[in-house]
């Protein structure tokens, strides 16, 4: 069937038959079945396998959703870094609380987290900031405020090359106040495994009396 678009949208199906997941399979502690997996997308080499789709909404509940990149999976949380006065971040600062997704396509995974969300402290952010590459310290200062319209493709490049002028190498760039950190303190997990015939492994950890209770969820 060809949908008016000719994409042939309809017949572009593929089976999942790489793996499965077996409730034995999962570790008790989700963040390290998080890592677990995380580290064998990055070690087969995919693509920005630590890039996520990050779900908000306003006060409103008008949800939006965007990639981000995580630059953090520990105890505390799931850390990711952005301008907090982007659509994002005046979403979280009305509503604070995300849902993020990653999908590992070639190993047919992908991976829930939703939780409250807050800002990191500020002297991390000052040390993550830092220890990135110079021209995006800048591109974070001509990002302002980020999700605004803006005129042109040269008023961009324009204020990154006064930024430059200004920063001349060797001269440190502030981390401006509008950018910085998120952790979301992960409350409910899912993994799911593709599976033949549609009949996905997914498998939901929700808190309970201090350690996680894992249930089975219908594909
Ligand atoms: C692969 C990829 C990685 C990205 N990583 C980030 C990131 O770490 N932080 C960020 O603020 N934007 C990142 N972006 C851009 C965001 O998707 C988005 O366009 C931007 O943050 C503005 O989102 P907002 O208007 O919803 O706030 C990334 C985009 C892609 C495609």
């Amino acid at each position: 069937m060809t949908d008016p678009t000719g994409l042939s949208l309809t017949a572009l199906r593929l089976s999942y038959t790489r793996a499965e997941l077996r409730r034995a399979d999962l570790h008790p502690d989700p963040l390290e079945q998080f890592r677990g997996w995380l580290q064998e997308a990055i070690d087969a080499g995919l693509r920005e396998p630590y890039a996520l789709s990050l779900g908000t909404a306003d006060g409103a509940g008008r949800p939006g959703v965007r990639t981000v990149l995580l630059r953090g999976a520990d105890e505390r949380g799931l850390t990711f870094y952005t301008n907090y006065e982007s659509h994002k971040g005046r979403d979280l600062a009305a509503n604070p609380q995300a849902e993020g997704l990653f999908h590992w396509a070639e190993h047919e995974r992908q991976v829930r987290a939703y939780g409250p969300v807050t800002r990191v402290p500020d002297a991390e952010s000052d040390a993550y900031f830092h220890a990135r590459p110079r021209e995006s310290q800048l591109a974070a200062h001509v990002s302002d405020p980020q999700s605004a319209p803006i005129r042109d493709r040269a008023a961009i490049d324009a204020t990154f090359a006064a930024l430059h002028a200004r920063f001349p190498e060797g001269r440190v760039i502030p981390r401006p106040a509008f950018w910085g950190g998120y952790r979301m303190q992960v409350q409910e997990w899912e993994f799911w495994q593709g599976r033949e015939s549609r009949l996905h492994d997914r498998f939901r950890y929700v808190p309970d009396g201090g350690g996680w209770r894992v249930d089975r969820l219908m594909p």
